[in-house]
Formats: structure tokens, sequence, C-alpha cells
């Protein structure tokens, strides 16, 4: 899809749901967060029609798991994590334009109209197959309930339904070895009756669509797998009494919900229902979802990839009348200091812990810097430290606060009159244009990595620019040339307020305070005369403050505590 056909389309982005059963950490936010928000940052400077939806994933195993092992019920569970997650994301400056949350009655409805759709369409099958079964506390143990070895890769904590190892979907009696995730209990296999979506019906229409688009190469090599190995019939209804309920008046269907993978990718939909209720226009949701003119894009992690590549287009496309996913920007995984995080182990950086600590624009800057996008990186705390004191702090807080000061000093806080500008000038105002392009180009892509760099080789260029002109000296020697220096340093600076307000919106908009912007900002104008000679400037404030040593070597420290812990505990089971 080239950048240019994409100017007059509507842009309708989301970021997976995060299921309601735990705290957010580093790793959800440097995958399916920051980089939709940065993106979607961008493309409101770009002046565009873009919405940008998420919400909680509130239904599915992973919920009741956690509310059988906190002993509450899975309202209280979700209620409790939809709150502090929202909460964490608006601190953090992920700027949704809504954020919902699938127990609502218009996300329950929607997911029931594509089941009766399907249904309605015989489409689907209905099948008895074996499910686990706990005798002791007499209920179905579906997905997660139950982890054993993986029959393709051996993995040990492979579930019911899929193994997170080497992807693959699973069927319960394929497990070796399982076991209750609750207690260890070896569960029963028992029969039970199953709605199925005939997955392998709709491939060839799927794989058509699907190779006429370019995709990731992640995305590309998965789907690719998956394709291969057959797609079969897929259970979309489960033995749990959480979740929606399967629409059905039907002895068979009491008791039974739909499958949490069915439900989720449609809150998107049901989000943005709810989206166009809150801005006062209850169908505005069809002009994105039903419109061939808007370009939808799913920013997820990989371990989503075939949810989204596979599972919804093929529902969205048998149902008729949605648009389908036309980019899908999946990201690897992050570690910490070296180590898988682990929630169960609690080896994971909190964003609701971060942010108790430190401001928000660090951490997005330092997961930008080293997003995940097509490899596994790692998050340290040295990183951090560095990223923070020797680039923003040192290169692009050094810059602007430079100029701001001498403008004080020497020019009573005003904007020069710049008089004659000499080709070295010329030079560093063409730049801002050129990382002004290039940066864009590098967001219309989802290159957060690359956009980041650019953003900072251009506060280092100015820098340069700043002590090759020596202002110090041609201030006494030759004001016109100090005047056309400071001068162009305010326009870098102003410049700056906006191409790092996708990445860094909260200093950015401290620097647009100090020097006097208005808004809205607009990308394109980044790049023009956006200060003019003569207006005032207030005060300068620190943009990016140092992280002491110690400060850093304590969060190092209490890691590796953690870390500690699980090696004894392995070494002692
Ligand atoms: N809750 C899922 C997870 O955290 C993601 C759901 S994405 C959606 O892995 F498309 F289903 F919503
Ligand atoms: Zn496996």
């Amino acid at each position: 899809m080239g950048s240019s056909e994409r100017k007059t389309r509507k842009i309708l982005v989301t970021s997976a749901l995060p299921y309601a059963n735990g705290p957010l950490h580093l790793g959800h936010i440097a995958g399916a967060y920051l980089p939709a928000d940065i993106y979607v940052r961008y493309q409101r400077l770009k002046g565009r029609d873009v919405i940008y939806i998420c919400g909680s994933d509130e239904h599915g195993v992973p919920i009741t798991v956690s509310a059988d092992q906190e002993g509450i019920s899975p309202q209280e569970v979700v209620d409790r994590y939809h709150r502090m997650n929202k909460e964490a994301f608006e601190s953090l400056g992920i700027s949704f334009d809504h954020y919902s949350r699938t127990s609502l009655p218009v996300h329950h409805e929607t997911a029931q109209s594509f089941f009766t759709a399907l249904f309605q369409k015989g489409d689907l099958k209905v099948k008895e197959s074996e499910q686990f079964y706990s005798p002791r506390s007499r209920r179905f143990l579906p997905d997660r309930y139950v982890e054993g070895i993986c029959p393709h890769c051996r993995y040990d904590k492979a579930r019911g339904d899929q193994c997170d190892h080497c992807g693959k979907w699973l069927e319960p009696a394929d497990l070796i070895n399982p076991r209750s995730k609750m207690d260890g209990e070896i569960p029963e296999l028992r029969k039970t009756v199953h709605w199925y979506l005939p997955m392998g019906q709709f491939a060839d229409s799927w794989k058509k669509w699907f190779e006429s688009r370019q995709w990731k190469d992640n995305v590309r090599n998965y789907c690719r797998g998956w394709y291969e190995e057959g797609l079969g019939d897929r259970p979309i209804t489960r033995d749990l009494h959480w979740g929606v309920p399967v629409p059905l008046d039907d002895e068979k269907a009491r008791g039974k919900v739909l499958y949490v993978w069915f439900d989720a990718p449609i809150g998107y939909i049901s989000a943005t229902r709810e989206w166009a209720d809150k801005v006062g226009d209850s169908d505005r949701w069809k002009s994105y979802w039903k419109d061939p003119e808007t370009f939808l894009v799913h920013f997820i992690g990989k371990d989503n990839i075939v949810f989204h590549a596979i599972l919804f287009p093929m529902i969205l496309m048998e149902v008729g009348g949605y648009i389908l996913p036309e980019a899908i920007p999946a990201n690897e995984y992050l570690t910490i200091e070296g180590r898988k995080i682990s929630t169960s182990q609690n080896y994971a950086i909190w964003l609701k812990d971060y942010l108790e600590k430190f401001p928000a624009d660090p951490l997005r800057y330092t997961l930008a810097a080293n997003a995940p996008e097509t490899k596994d990186t790692d998050f340290s705390w040295s990183q951090f430290q560095s990223r923070n004191n020797d680039e923003l702090a040192d290169i692009l807080g050094n810059f602007v606060n430079r100029s701001l000061t001498f403008t004080h000093r020497f020019f009573k806080g005003r904007v020069p009159e710049p008089g004659k500008l000499d080709e070295v000038d010329q030079a560093m105002l063409k730049a801002i244009q050129e990382t002004r392009d290039d940066l864009g180009a590098c967001f219309e892509q989802f290159e957060v990595r690359r956009g980041t760099k650019t953003l900072m080789d251009l506060c280092r260029k100015a820098n340069k620019y700043f002590n090759d002109k020596a202002p110090w000296e041609t201030r006494k020697t030759r004001p016109e040339t100090c005047a056309a220096t400071l001068y162009v340093c305010l326009q870098v600076s102003r410049a700056l307020s906006v191409l790092m307000s996708p990445v860094l919106p909260g200093a950015a908009e401290k620097l647009l305070r100090v020097l006097g912007g208005e808004k809205p900002l607009s990308w394109d104008e980044a790049g023009t005369e956006l200060l003019r000679p003569g207006s005032r400037l207030r005060k300068p404030e620190i943009l990016f403050q140092k992280i002491d040593d110690e400060v850093i070597q304590r969060e190092i420290e209490s890691l590796a505590a953690i870390a500690g812990q699980d090696r004894e505990n392995k070494k002692n089971r």
C-alpha cells in the first residue's frame, strides 16, 4: 500500500485487547500499545481521519483461572484490572479514542450477531468431542486450565488448546501428561458438544486475500505454516459459565459460551460502536468498519498473529460487509535484563510500578528506540538510564535548553531577527524538513526504531550546529551571525516540539508551552518558520531529569532478587 494512497483514506487502528486478569508490564507496551500510539499520534498530526480503538478482553479462561486463584468472582477480577489498566495506559500517554470492555451488553450483542450470522448461513458444524473434565470440581477444564507436554515440540507447559512454544493448535487429547493447572489433578476426558468453524472450507478465499497483501515477514511465515498444516474445523464454543452465552435456543447450548478468541476480536467492532455512541453519532462506526476506504491496522504481539491474520479475517469475510486488515504490525517479544518475562514468577517490570517512580517519556523513548520489530529485544535498566541521561537529557534536552537560555540572556527572551542566513544555517533548516519526511516515512511503515534514531540524529546535528557556530563568540564579534544562529536553533526547537511529540508527548507539550506555540500542531508545518522574529519565549523548563546510578541499581537488584528466587525454587523442586 503506497503511502500516497493512504492520504485520502480513513484509518482505523486497534491494539490487542489486553486480558483484564492482571496488570500490564513493559512487554505488553513494547509490543502492541506504544508502536500503535506513536503511529496514531503521527497520523493525527498529518491531519488524517484516524481513530484508535482498544479495550479490556474480559472473557475466557485467563479470567476464570485468575478468579479461581484469587478466590473472587470473574466480575471482580475484570472490574479491578480494567480500571487499573485503563489508568496505567492514560498515565503512559496511550491516546485511545476509546477504551472499552468486552463484558458490556453492546459487545455481547455484537459477538452473538456474528455467531448467529454464521449459524444461519449453515457454516457451523456441531460435533461431539472429548474435553478435559475435573471429577473433583465437577466441571469442564477448557484451554489453559490444563497443561501438559506438547506432542510437537515437547514443551512442558503446553495448554489444552495451544502450545505457546511452537504456536501449534492442540486438541485436549493431544496433550501428553495433562494436569489441572489449579491443583495438579489428572483430568478425565469427557464427551461434550461444540460448534465448529470449518476453516478449511474458507481457506482458499482466505489464501487469495492473504497473498494479495503485503505482510511483515513474521506474519507471512506464521500464516504460511498454519495454512500448510491444514486449517481444519476449530471449535468456537466452550464449556464455561463466564463469557458470551451461545445464542441458540437449544438444549445442547446450555451452559456454553463463545470461545474467547471468537468474541474478543469482534470487540474491536463493539468498541467502535460504543465510541460512536459516545461521540453522539451512533452510526459512525459503520463509516470505518463498512467502508472499503478505511485502512485497518491491528497492532499485536506475535502470539496473536493467527487470530488476527486468519481467524478474524475469515469470520469477517464469511459474515460479509466488513473491511479486512491491511496491515498487522506484529511485534516480537521484549526480554528484561536478558530473561524472558514471566508473570507467574513475577519476573516483569509492571507499568504501574514504573510510573510511580519515573515519568512516561523516558520509557516511551527507550522502548521505541529498542522496539522488538523484527526480533526479540532486551530492556535493561542501564540502557534505560543511558537513553535518558545520554540521549534525552544530554542531546535533545541540552540542545533546547542551551538555545533557550542563550536567547534569554542575550536576546531578552525574544526570537531574534535573522538577517542573512548563510549556507550552514540554510542546511540546518533544510535538515528539519528532511528529518520530517524521513521520520514520517518511518512512522508510516511502522518503523518506530528507525524513526526514533532519525529524531535523535536531528538533535545531534543541531548540537553540532550550535557548537560549530559558537554563538558565545560571534555575539561579541559578529552579532548578526549570532542572531541568525539563534533564530535557526529556535526554529529547530519549535520543529522538535512537533516531530518528537508522537514518541515524547509529555516533553513535546512542555516545550511547546515554553516556545509559546499553539495547537493544533501540524506535521507538515515542521520546517517552516513556526516562530516569528520578535515573538516572546517563556523561561526554559528542564525537559528530562537525569536519573542517578543508585536509583538504577535498586531496580537492577530487585529484579535480580526475583530471578534468584526463581533459580532457588527450580533447584529445590
Ligand atoms: N487478550 C488477548 C491477549 O492478551 C488479546 C486479544 S486481541 C483481540 O493475548 F483481538 F482478541 F481482541
Ligand atoms: Zn509445542
